[in-house]
Formats: structure tokens, sequence, C-alpha cells
């Protein structure tokens, strides 16, 4: 097959995108399909429309690779591409549309709301602690958490260096206390569950791509009740937004409460591959090795 890997593009995860594209390219090369390589840029369509691929492999993460743009200029093409389509990738990229599609159909997820920055510095927008995140970022960038010891006695403030400087609206959830759990989707299987135990005990930018910084424990040792709800929810997710290809879920766990401590975070549509990314480390321990993962997930895009 000729293959086109497009990532990299402008998003706040752009190097991300790059270890995992460039990692899906090797991976396909080693299969024998030829591939090309191509970062994204506002001249991508003509890119496209020139090398006429059989198939795009989407390797990119966060805007527009992420978000249903890049779906809907694909889908328009008439170019076939991993993962999931267009409608699927605008609800799955923002937290709270998630949750809208989500929380009805009895996932759990955590409550909270929108906030902009003009009420952020009048007052706290929920009892902390609480987390700010931007609704459509991934890798944790401009993630904060809110203790009772942040900024004491002078709440979030415009000279305080945070996420509230970069973004005029951050969605307010509550901190889920305990661990951060996540199941990885792949076809019509939940591939298992990793606890993630980043040494530094927040699950940050850092911690998800420096070697070392965070202890994966796969099969997470847990009570087999709340492995079997994080896959369970995994997979109810992942088709009641239409994913395709591979997703991955997120959840904190509250280990006091038994599995009605259980939250789902977030849905990824575009999960990393990179060497440290978990979608292909739980794949290779079910002894699927990621050339044989990427090959699938480029099957089901034929
Ligand atoms: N947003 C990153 C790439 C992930 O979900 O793995
Ligand atoms: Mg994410």
């Amino acid at each position: 097959l000729h293959i086109a890997v497009l990532m990299g593009g402008w998003s706040a995860e752009r190097e991300v995108s790059l270890m995992s594209g460039n990692g899906v390219a090797d991976a396909l090369e080693s299969l024998g399909h030829r591939v090309t390589r191509i970062d994204l840029d506002r001249d991508v369509a003509a890119k496209l429309a020139e090398a006429k691929p059989d198939v795009v492999f989407n390797a990119l993460h966060g805007t527009p690779g992420e978000d249903g743009s890049v779906q809907g200029m694909l889908d328009l093409m008439g170019i076939r591409y991993t993962h999931s389509g267009m409608v699927t990738s605008v609800i799955a990229i923002d937290k709270q549309l998630t949750k809208q599609a989500l929380v009805p159909h009895g996932i759990p997820m955590p409550g909270g709301r929108m906030v902009s920055r003009e009420e952020l510095y009048r007052q706290d927008p929920l009892p902390r602690p609480y987390v700010l995140k931007p609704v459509n970022e991934g890798s944790s960038v401009g993630v904060a958490i809110v203790t009772p010891e942040s900024n004491v006695g002078n709440p979030i403030h415009p000279d305080a260096r945070g996420p509230w400087q970069e973004f005029d609206e951050l969605l307010a959830e509550p901190f889920i206390r305990g661990r951060e759990l996540t199941t990885a989707v792949l076809g019509d299987q939940a591939l298992g569950v990793t606890e993630l135990k980043p040494k530094n005990g927040f699950y940050d930018y850092d911690a998800k791509y420096t070697d070392g910084l965070t202890e994966h424990v796969f099969p997470a040792q847990i009570p087999d009740d709340v492995a079997e709800a994080c896959k369970r929810i995994a997979l109810d997710a992942h088709r009641l937004l239409g994913c395709k290809g591979a997703s991955r879920a997120d959840f904190r766990w509250d280990d006091t409460q038994g599995v009605d401590g259980l939250f789902l975070l977030e849905v990824n549509t575009q999960p990393g591959m990179t060497p440290l990314s978990l979608v292909p480390e739980q794949a290779r321990h079910l002894g699927i090795d990621y050339a044989t993962l990427v090959q699938r997930i480029v099957e089901e895009a034929l």
C-alpha cells in the first residue's frame, strides 16, 4: 500500500505527534509499505492530492488533526484514513461535549463546568481541590490542580502563572483523589488496564514523555470489579462515540470508594503512538507488537 502518514502540525502536541508519526512510518516501511511522511501545514490538501495515497495514517494530536477538521477535509477529498471520523472527533476532542454525549448513557464522569478567566480571577468556581484544564488540549497541556494551599489568601491571580493566562475559558472539575488508570480499545476489544504512577505525583506532560518519570503497572493491581468496569466503560464509550481504529479511555479512581470511585475523564481518539505510549504498550502485553498494531489500525481503515 501507499500510505501517507500525517504528523506534526501546529498544536501544542506537535512534538508528540512527530514521535508518533515517525514511529508509525518506520513500522509501515518495515512491513514493506510505501510511505509518504507529511508534516501538516496549510498546504496539506495539495500535498495529498499530489501523493494520491491509498490511505492516510493519521498520527496527529490536538487541533486540527484530532478535532474533526482534518477528518472533514479527507472526507471531502475521498481519501480513507485511520482512527475516528469527523463527527466523533468533534465530540471527543471536547471534554464537555464528551460528557454531554456519555453521561446520559450511564458513563460515570466528573461534574464541573466551563469558567471564564474573569470569573476565575473573582472566585473559585468549585470547592478546592479542583482541576482546571483547557477543554480541547491533550497530554495535560494547560492543566492545573488548584489545592487548598495554592495561592493561599490570594486566589488565582492575573500575575500567578497558570493556564488562565493562556486560555479565555477553562473546564473546572472536582479533583478526584486516588489513582490514574487507562484502557486502550483496539477494534472491538478493550485491551486491559494500566496504572500510571508518576514519581512526582502528577501525570503531567514531562511525566508522560520522559522515560523513567512514571511507572506503568500492567495489569493494574486493582480489584477485579474495578478492572472490569474500566474495560466495560472504555468499550461502551468507544462505541457510543462511534470511535474507529484505536482509542484510549483515561480514568481517575478514588480507591476508598470501590467501583463507585471510578470516573472516566476523557476518550482519546488519536492516542499517542510514541515509544512510551500506552496503547502500544498494552497491545505488546497481549502479544501484539508495534508493527502489527499499526497494520491492524490501517486495515480497519481500508
Ligand atoms: N494526547 C496524547 C497524544 C494521548 O492521548 O496519548
Ligand atoms: Mg487527552
